[in-house]
């Protein structure tokens, strides 16, 4: 893993879970106690990765492979990791970023079938080995996120149930393979309570960077 002096947050869940919202409650919460954070999103965050994000979005693609959907999701990252991710973090800032590496596991992996150990070994590729201090995972029932989410959908949210069903069998499996990083949360508590579990966990690991 690389070393670097900043606090590397991750955000995850299936369509709906409420992440991208807490990802912003957190940074506000952050920049209100005047810690240095910035919020980054994937597939996306600088101009190459958005238009990466783009053709992989693009309902109009129902031709692209899995392989292929796999290999642009990580050439996202790879342009995402170099070009803001390490260096925010060398300069001590904490990152919030909203999906990072195991969205690839559940919805390439566990989702569309893409071999894990392949996902894993390109992944340790375009990340460099850094890995997010602590991932929270917003854990909530698939048709329920998806009505969340509302009718307009992306090539991705269009998939079937099952599909989503299955990444997010796969988050859980990551969960209880990495109690230590990844703190599941209960997608159905409110706003506020998740909030309040997310905050006191950023507080403790602040603290003991250094940071507060
Ligand atoms: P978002 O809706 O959270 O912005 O994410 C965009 C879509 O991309 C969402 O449907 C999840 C999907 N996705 C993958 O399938 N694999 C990945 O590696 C990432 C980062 C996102």
């Amino acid at each position: 893993m690389k070393r670097h002096q900043g606090l590397f947050i991750t955000f995850e869940g299936s369509e709906g879970c409420g992440k991208s919202t807490q990802s912003k409650m957190l940074l506000d919460h952050l920049e209100a106690e005047g810690v240095l954070a910035v919020l980054l999103r994937e597939p996306g965050g600088v101009k190459i990765s958005e238009k990466v994000r783009e053709i992989l979005l693009d309902k109009k693609n129902t031709a692209m492979t899995k392989e292929c959907e796999t290999l642009l999701y990580m050439a996202a990252r790879a342009q995402l990791v170099e070009e803001a991710l390490l260096p925010e973090l060398k300069k001590g800032k904490v990152v919030i970023l909203d999906r990072f590496l195991d969205s690839t596991v559940a919805y390439q992996g566990y989702g569309c079938g893409v071999d894990a150990a392949t996902i894993r070994a390109i992944g340790l590729f375009a990340t460099q080995g850094v890995q997010p201090d602590v991932t929270f995972f917003l854990d909530l029932d698939a048709a329920e996120g998806l009505r969340r989410r509302g009718s307009e959908r992306d090539r991705i949210e269009e998939r079937a149930l099952e599909y989503h069903q299955r990444v997010r069998r796969g988050y859980q499996a990551i969960a209880e393979e990495e109690p230590a990083r990844v703190v599941q949360i209960d997608g159905k508590l409110s706003k506020e309570s998740i909030f309040e579990i997310i905050r006191k966990r950023v507080d403790l690991l602040l603290r003991e960077k250094g940071h507060a």
